[in-house]
């Protein structure tokens, strides 16, 4: 039986992660956060000590991690044994998960680990490259993007609410750099699928980006 899949890219900050979660609850499928596991590669080679500008040592870093998930209404991510939720969300975290995102070695044994979050009765996928590389067979595909003003915004708001510190004007520049990096990559860059619906998110609610997306069901 085949298993439908949604696929939600586009770039940090767009709403992806809050209207995958909204769907796949609707919908009762399962949720792949795919930033999640970059960002837990990069904890992880942090742990590990290595040169996260080495392929190989990265590389190998992604083929010994034992990840395990908690998609209870927060995420809850084991890394090793160890919660390592709370790391996630820092933008030194996104940064490092950046930089060894763009090793096509890394992103190839990261395929599979993505693609075993296809199972029935559905999977709602959210990431840079879901409909363009890891479920090219996706039933339908969304790219959701917004201005980088409006998304260094939430992003903000998001870290104040997690009680992190942060700086706007310091998120708004990082949050380019790794537009930049994320789309100029040559290994899987983040790019409109071809069969993709864009949704620009900037003056939406983010009830109404969800109404959006279920309505492209048919
Ligand atoms: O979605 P996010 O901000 O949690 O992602 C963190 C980083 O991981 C992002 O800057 C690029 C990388 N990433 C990727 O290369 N491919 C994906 N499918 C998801 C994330």
């Amino acid at each position: 039986m085949t298993v439908p899949v949604l696929t939600i890219d586009g770039p940090s900050g767009a709403g992806k992660g809050t209207v995958s979660r909204a769907v796949a609850r609707k919908l009762d499928w399962n949720y792949l956060d795919s930033g999640s596991i970059y960002r837990s590669l990069a904890v992880a080679a942090l742990v590990a000590g290595v040169d996260i500008n080495d392929e190989p040592s990265v590389t190998a870093v992604a083929e010994e991690m034992k990840l395990a998930f908690d998609c209870g209404d927060e995420l809850t991510v084991f890394l090793n044994g160890e919660n390592i939720t709370s790391q996630l969300p820092l933008e030194s975290t996104a940064k490092v998960a950046s930089i060894v995102a763009a090793w096509p070695e890394v992103r190839r044994v990261l395929l599979q680990k993505q693609r075993d979050f296809k199972v029935l009765p559905g999977l709602v996928a959210d990431g840079r490259d879901m409909g363009t590389v890891v479920f090219p067979e996706a039933t339908i595909k969304v790219f959701l993007t917004a201005s980088a003003e409006e998304r260094a915004l939430r992003r903000y708001k998001q870290l104040k609410e997690k009680g992190i510190d942060a700086n706007l004007a310091q998120i708004t520049c990082e949050i380019e750099e790794r537009d930049r990096r994320d789309s100029e990559r040559a290994s899987a860059p983040l790019k409109i699928a071809e069969d993709a619906v864009l949704i620009d998110s900037s003056s939406m609610s983010i009830e109404s980006v969800i109404a959006e997306v279920l309505a492209l069901f048919p």
